[in-house]
């Protein structure tokens, strides 16, 4: 999704901005521009559409000096891909340029008042008309200096409804960025003889790890040596500066050749990270004072609802599996979007946890403010302690997987997937589970990382099994209880990178639809553990090798009835029920990845996809 960087400095900007660009490219985009204004005071603006590679080839080869741009990767929402609609975006002077993360709802409406005042547009974005705005502003404001470019910005927003991060400039300011937000994140780097503004604090680490993440409604004025901090709403602002905690490598691929298989190597760390210091062998629990959430609080819960979007949604759906099977609780799931839509009731002692990778999901954020709202405890499931859901939730359960760069989810899912595990186990030890059970659940947990080890072993036979299934026209997924959502996670992969039809399924509704799809041409993938339904499981196999549909089966111990049906077993290690969803999930996320490498596929930028969806 859209990214931003800019940076106010006493040196050239140009190959900064570019660079902060190819740092924030694992968002997804389709276009690229910077604005830059040269120290003749000429503003500069290129825009092109395809990667930054494409807009770097776009600049002059010897440009005159520039100490201050702004910059920005688009993923289009209003307006198809394409060099005009790329940012930045200029008003009608030509003189103060603006790049956007987020929606303008009313922008339709205040084109029209701009168009019936004589303005003319060159694209169909909404940011270009709140340039336009906040240009019309800045022409009419008798301020002076970095005043004015403030006054106007503030002006121009109290008209505009939806969310927005923006860095402007103007011409007749060469030392000046004014950078503000409302619902999109955007991060203040103090640099040496430079200030930057930036959507991801991941495209400031070359340059400062001392930043500022600004609040909702902040407005910010920065120059090379200054920078000051105000407020668009009626609070003074608050600020406090954060030492970012990212290793330097943290955003390279190292000796692997894509992040998304560089980060499936790096479960078995997330996994120990996750677990570190949150074990209580004493009482056979969990850790989870870090919360701040009482125990006498957690007591009182008598039901859970979990929200999130995409595969922090999955992730959810096996976590309410992992609660009420374990805790003995009331737990289920809505889709973030649908939560914030439907005005769900919630009762007086809900739990409300929302799943999110990077907390800054907007469909997750609106549906943490709608619990909030009505009144739930709110938990925050996040990688990024600093995003704006883990600052709005009561409480925050970081994830701790490190930065995940490739935009298919892979080990902040599996993150998600063992953090539900301990508060499974915190809640189970609350009420009902008994000392033994709890250790046992330790134990297992303990044993994960060396696991995932082994099954990461066996790519490359799981790489041969996929370039067998690459020309597929579709694939099925199926799984049964707490493996169910594991099925959902394991297609949506599958979808998202190798662009192949996939649809995860529960087994039990084989019968009642999907064997319709069932022919020699579809692969099913099958999760049989070795539990109570392993009967069951094997039932669905022979249904689906009766209509001579090919079946990959993903099975822990030898099964002779499994080994002669199936057309290719993945044999992984034996786990408690609970942690079988962790296990199954490494042999899914293999076989997408080396399907889609099979079909060629763009694996860390695939079409159309943002890591972060922070717009409606
Ligand atoms: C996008 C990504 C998915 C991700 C979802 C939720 O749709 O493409 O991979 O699962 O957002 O993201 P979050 O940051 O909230 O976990």
């Amino acid at each position: 999704m859209c990214g931003i960087i800019a940076c106010t400095s006493t040196q050239e900007v140009r190959p900064l901005l570019l660079n902060g660009l190819r740092h924030l490219e694992y968002r997804g985009y389709d276009s690229a521009g910077l604005a830059v204004l040269t120290t003749s005071g000429h503003l500069e603006v290129h825009k092109k559409i395809g990667r930054v590679d494409s807009l770097a080839a776009h600049l002059p080869s010897s440009p005159p000096p520039a100490h201050l741009g702004i910059s920005h990767t688009r993923w289009a929402t209003h307006g198809e891909p394409s060099d005009s609609n790329a940012h930045p975006h200029l008003d009608q002077s030509g003189l103060l340029a603006l790049v956007h993360n987020g929606t303008i709802e009313n922008h339709a409406d205040l084109k029209s008042q701009l168009l019936a005042a004589g303005h003319h547009f060159l694209s169909e974005t909404d940011t270009e008309v709140l340039a336009h705005l906040v240009g019309q502003h800045y022409d009419a404001s008798s301020a002076s200096g970095p005043d004015r470019l403030t006054d106007s910005l503030r002006l121009a927003l109290a008209s505009v409804k939806g969310t927005f991060a923006l860095a402007v400039i103007h011409r007749d300011l060469p030392d000046i960025i004014v950078g503000t937000r409302r619902g999109s994140p955007l991060v203040l780097g103090l640099g040496r003889n430079q200030h930057l503004l930036a959507s991801d604090a991941a495209a400031l680490l070359p340059h400062t790890r001392k930043v500022i993440f600004l609040n909702d409604l902040d407005i910010t004025t920065i120059s090379p040596d200054n920078f000051s901090i105000a407020s668009l709403g009626p609070h003074t602002a608050s600020w406090h500066i954060s030492d970012l905690d990212l290793a330097p490598d943290a955003a390279s691929r190292g000796h692997f050749p894509h992040f998304m298989l560089k980060e499936i190597h790096e479960q078995p760390l997330a996994i120990s990270r996750s677990l570190h210091r949150r074990l209580d062998h004493d009482n056979a629990s969990a850790h989870l004072d870090q919360l701040g959430l009482s125990p006498a609080s957690l007591h009182h819960i008598d039901r859970v609802r979990i929200i999130g979007c995409g595969s922090a949604l999955y992730a959810g759906m096996t976590g309410a599996r992992m609660i009420e099977s374990t805790a003995f609780l009331p737990a289920d799931t809505e889709i973030a979007g649908e939560f914030r839509s439907l005005n769900r009731p919630l009762g007086n002692h809900s739990l409300v946890i929302t799943v999110s990778q990077s907390g800054e999901t907007a469909d997750s954020l609106a549906a943490l403010r709608e619990a909030r709202r009505k009144g739930a405890l709110t938990l925050a499931l996040t990688n990024h302690p600093s995003s704006s859901l883990a600052r709005e939730a009561d409480a925050t359960l970081e994830l701790l997987a490190g930065p995940e760069i490739g935009v298919a989810a892979t080990k902040s899912f599996v993150s998600q997937l063992s953090a539900f595990a301990l508060l499974a186990l915190a809640l189970g030890r609350l009420r009902h589970l008994p000392h033994h059970s709890g250790l046992e659940l330790i134990h297992a947990l303990e044993q994960l990382p060396s696991q995932i080890d082994s099954i990461l072993a066996q790519s490359h036979s799981i790489a041969a099994i996929a370039a067998r299934f690459a020309s597929s026209h579709g694939m099925l997924f199926l799984g049964r209880g707490l493996l169910f959502p594991i099925a959902l996670e394991g297609a949506l992969k599958m979808k998202e990178i190798s662009y192949i039809h996939a649809a995860g399924f529960a087994a039990s509704e084989l019968k009642h639809g999907v064997i319709a799809l069932i022919d020699p041409h579809t692969p099913s993938v099958c999760l049989c553990p070795d539990d109570s339904l392993l009967s069951k499981n094997i039932g669905t196999i022979h249904e689906i090798k009766a209509r001579r549909g090919p079946v990959i089966a993903i099975t822990s111990n030898p099964n002779p009835e499994i080994d002669s049906l199936a057309d290719a077993v993945i044999r992984i290690p034996a786990t408690l029920d609970l942690l079988q969803p962790i296990l199954h999930t490494i042999p899914l996320q293999l076989l997408a990845y080396h399907t889609a490498l099979a079909l060629g596929r763009d694996i860390d930028k695939p079409r159309n996809l943002a890591k972060s969806v922070t717009v409606d």
